[in-house]
């Protein structure tokens, strides 16, 4: 199965692509990710996307169309894209490159929350930087506070996670990659419309419960 989630910040691309990786043997590919990591690392990538990420902007199309392409060439099986694409010029870049993989989409899986929910769930979000997993203080506190459950490192906040940062991400995906959803609707791909409002596992039931009809 071959898959994009699209959402905007906070929507749970990230809770979810992990559930439908699990569930479905699937790789994710989540571009957030591998920039936080190349800006971890300080690599000549992330030296040239931490401040577009710092400030709450995309990052350039042409970045990150040359990463998710290597990244994209090892896939011979499954994989859901977690926050890729997200400009039309990521999308035409996209087809592109599963043209020449030979390769189709399944379905888009639009993941809808309202603003107030978004930004309640960035305030609350809280990472361990050493086994990745994400918490959250309001819906999924860790049992120590500040602490991770699974290997004890102290949880950290991601940078971009700032009130005005945060507010600058969310009109940037109403901008930017809103319309892509449209993109795909015309484009003959399956769209499938989720509310993401519920809890973690009602979310996830209804993505299943939509996939089946794919
Ligand atoms: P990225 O890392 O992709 O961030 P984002 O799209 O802003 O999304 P988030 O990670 O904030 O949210 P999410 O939807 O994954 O939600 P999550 O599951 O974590 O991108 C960061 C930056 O990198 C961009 O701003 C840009 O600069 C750059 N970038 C990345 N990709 C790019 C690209 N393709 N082009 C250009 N630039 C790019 O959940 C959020 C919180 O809510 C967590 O605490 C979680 O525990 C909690 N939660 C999740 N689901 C639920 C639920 N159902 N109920 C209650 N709480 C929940």
């Amino acid at each position: 199965m071959r898959l994009i989630l699209l959402g905007a910040p906070g929507a749970g691309k990230g809770t979810q692509g992990a559930l439908l990786a699990k569930k479905h043997g699937l790789t994710k590919i989540a571009t957030g990710d591998i920039l936080r990591d190349a800006v971890r690392r300080d690599t000549p990538l992330g030296q040239q996307a931490k401040t577009y990420m710092n400030a709450g902007e995309l990052v350039p199309d042409e970045l990150i169309l040359a990463m998710v392409r290597d990244v994209l060439s090892d896939q011979t099986e499954g994989f859901v894209l977690d926050g890729f694409p997200r400009t039309l010029e990521q999308a035409e870049g996209l087809r592109a490159i599963l043209t020449e993989m030979e390769i189709d989409l399944d379905a888009v899986v639009v993941l809808h929350v309202p603003d107030d929910v978004l930004v309640k769930r960035i305030s609350g979000r809280r990472s361990c930087p050493q086994c990745k997993h994400v918490y959250n203080v309001y819906f999924e506190p860790p049992a120590e506070e500040g602490q991770c459950d699974k290997c004890g490192a102290e949880l950290v906040r991601r940078a971009d996670d700032d009130p005005a940062t945060v507010e600058n991400r969310l009109q940037v995906y109403a901008r930017q990659t809103q319309p892509l959803i449209e993109f795909y609707e015309a484009s003959g791909t399956e769209v499938l419309y989720v509310d993401g409002t519920g809890d973690v596992d009602e979310v996830q039931d209804e993505i299943e419960e939509q996939l089946r009809s794919v």
